[in-house]
């Protein structure tokens, strides 16, 4: 029984330390201990001009008790305004310095966890919602504002103030109405932390809930158009009420839970600072203490518990702020999939170089291989078409080129070197990518199109442009290149959005082209041009060009066919035909279908 007390005090006590003091955040966290420090030392020197200030009202007061003339008082009353002045500008340079404290927390936090999202790369991101990502960035960080600004800075200020103030009763007054007063200090930390343990449980997380509904909320507003289309809309706004009265109801039970907390703050000081001034009159009646002895504890007597109460607060805030930091160490210890060589190779100024995939074998999930054994080459300078049913691997092979995931098995090269031995960024500069989903950030289209290459002039910027027939479409927009593009690329139809990746591929000049359906989202017509601008972008270049149209097909010098996750077939258009296999099968069922279809609806051009 004494073993099992003696226990849950000890988890109490550590439960408690834990909770106050959480060294996570100053890992997260860099650069916040000076101005942490000067937080601290204005709240000190407010403190102490607090308390030179009411003794001088106790002063003043058994002064006018003890019938002094005011003129004796006057220096007490100088002194009264002097300190309250320094008080007030102590105070200030407290909460500018903690508010800049948060900022320096938040500013450091956020850049850390967005360098190591960039680090962990697609492999954890899409993975994962963005919204709940982002909630945690933003609103998770800001929750810890509090704690960092306040709440450590007054931990602090809870042990030196009250041992101060029992030094200086004990050596003025009298030790027994400071030990009084001393012991009751402790003892409200340790009601708060009694509380919290014997009333707060899962249930109450209220970052859970928080973070549960500003994702769903972020997904909703992305997807708007899809449950327009659906008309799932009002099912949606009904989910995010249900999941909204969640969030409040355990906010309620929290701010119960808060009240009953400071209930019990309020009442253990009062019981010491109550049994202080009980003895204190005792000692007056009894002649030991002058009438300035009980003003003394009457007025500084409080001082005592000032911070342990404030502590109380700031903690029912941090919880909520604390629990972010879970979420934010659980990402800042995710380990990146694909990690950067040793000791890397410099990769400079390749040429056309070649693209080669020995045995390579890849898979998301366990037990579902995309890639077997797969084995192939794209030879410098070479074009080549890879064709393949839909979800047979084929963007895959540009990921893996990427290093965006790691392989299970095999090797891939460029220019006969494993691709694993470049520095990460330098091999991403060797390939040009017009992908199937072509992601436009919410910025000008200028700003959209420098991302190919972010050194480009404005004629460099429009000749590409032109190249990819967008030119023309860009200057018909309002503010031209400055036009904004809505966020994701909203604004821009999907040919639109291909042209500017087009452009941007052209803008960008690197070494390796990779095209994943570049046409597929363009009308005959347009395709014709911009197979044009293409056919100049591949020439002296290696092409890997994913493709579903004849058309596009037929121009490379060299066509493999995936399936299975293996390279089934190579050869040209004439010899896949002849061969009568995979390619053949695909071609003439294609024909097959554009020839069932009505002339008017047939995609001109798409196959020749
Ligand atoms: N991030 C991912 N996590 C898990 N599985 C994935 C992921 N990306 C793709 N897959 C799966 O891997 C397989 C190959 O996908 P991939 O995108 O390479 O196909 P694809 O050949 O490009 O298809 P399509 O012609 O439709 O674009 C698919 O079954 C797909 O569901
Ligand atoms: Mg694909």
């Amino acid at each position: 029984m004494r073993q099992s007390i003696q226990s849950d005090s000890d988890s109490l006590l550590s439960w408690l330390i834990n909770s106050l003091f959480d060294r996570r955040i100053f890992s997260l966290a860099e650069g916040m201990s000076r101005s942490m420090g000067i937080t601290t030392a204005a709240g000190l020197f407010s403190s102490a001009t607090n308390i030179g200030m009411l003794f001088l009202v106790s002063m003043l007061i058994a002064g006018v008790i003890n019938g002094q003339a005011f003129i004796a008082l006057a220096p007490v009353i100088g002194g009264m305004i002097l300190l309250f002045l320094i008080r007030g500008a102590a105070d200030a340079l407290r909460d500018i310095s903690a508010q800049h404290t948060a900022d320096l927390m938040k500013y450091s936090i956020r850049s850390r966890v967005y360098e190591h999202l960039l680090r962990l790369g697609p492999a954890y991101t899409e993975h994962k919602s963005s919204g709940s990502v982002a909630a945690t960035i933003s609103d998770g960080v800001d929750s810890l504002e509090q704690y960092v600004g306040f709440f450590i800075p007054c931990l602090i200020l809870c042990f030196a103030i009250p041992a101060a103030l029992f030094v200086a009763f004990s050596a003025l007054l009298d030790v027994t109405v400071a030990i009084i007063l001393l012991v009751f200090v402790p003892l409200v930390p340790f009601s708060i932390a009694l509380s919290y343990k014997l009333s707060w449980n899962e249930k109450l997380d209220i970052w859970r809930d928080y973070h549960d509904l500003s994702s769903y909320y972020a997904e909703s507003l992305q997807g708007l158009t899809t449950l327009k289309m659906f008309n799932l809309s009002n099912y949606r706004a009904g989910q995010i009420h249900e999941k909204a009265e969640k969030l409040q109801n355990t906010y309620i039970k929290a701010l119960k839970i808060f009240f009953g907390v400071h209930y019990v703050c309020d009442v253990v000081p009062y019981l010491g600072y109550g049994l202080a001034l009980l003895y204190s009159c005792i000692q007056y009646t009894n002649g030991k203490f002058g009438i300035e002895g009980v003003m003394m504890v009457l007025l500084i007597g409080p001082i005592f518990y000032e911070h342990v109460i404030a502590l109380s607060q700031h903690f029912h805030n941090s919880l909520y702020g604390k629990r972010a930091l879970d979420t934010l160490e659980q990402i800042m210890n995710e380990e990146p999939e694909v990690t950067a060589p040793i000791t890397p190779l410099t990769l400079t100024n390749l040429e056309s170089p070649s693209l080669t995939f020995q045995d390579v074998s890849f898979s998301y999930e366990q037990g579902r291989e995309v890639l077997k054994n797969c084995s192939f080459q794209v030879q410098s300078g070479e074009t080549v078409a890879m064709v393949g049913t839909s979800g047979v691997g084929k963007s895959t092979v540009i990921d893996l080129l990427y290093r965006f995931h790691t392989l299970r098995k095999g090797t891939i090269l460029l220019d006969s070197v494993p691709i694993d031995q470049y520095p990460l960024d330098q091999l991403r500069e060797q390939f040009s990518l017009v992908s199937q989903e072509t992601y436009l950030f919410y910025d000008t289209i200028k700003n959209n199109l420098l991302i190919g290459s972010p050194d480009a002039t404005d004629e460099e910027i429009m000749a590409a442009a032109e190249a990819a027939h967008i030119h023309d479409w860009i200057s018909g927009l309002p503010e031209g290149y400055n036009t904004m593009t809505g966020e994701r690329g909203t604004r821009l139809s999907g040919g639109e959005k291909q042209r500017i990746a087009i452009a941007r591929a052209i803008l960008k000049d690197a070494p390796v082209l990779l095209l994943d359906e570049p046409t597929s989202s363009i009308d005959a017509g347009s395709e014709q041009l911009i197979q044009k601008a293409l056919d100049i972008l591949c020439r002296d270049r290696t092409v890997l060009v994913i493709a579903h149209r004849l058309s596009t097909i037929r121009r490379a010098d060299r066509i493999m066919v995936m399936e299975d996750g293996q390279i089934m077939e190579t050869g040209t258009h004439e010899e896949l035909l002849s061969a009568g296999g995979y390619y053949a099968k695909l071609v003439s069922a294609q024909m097959r279908m554009l020839s069932n279809s009505p002339a008017d609806e047939q995609p001109e051009g798409s196959y020749e």
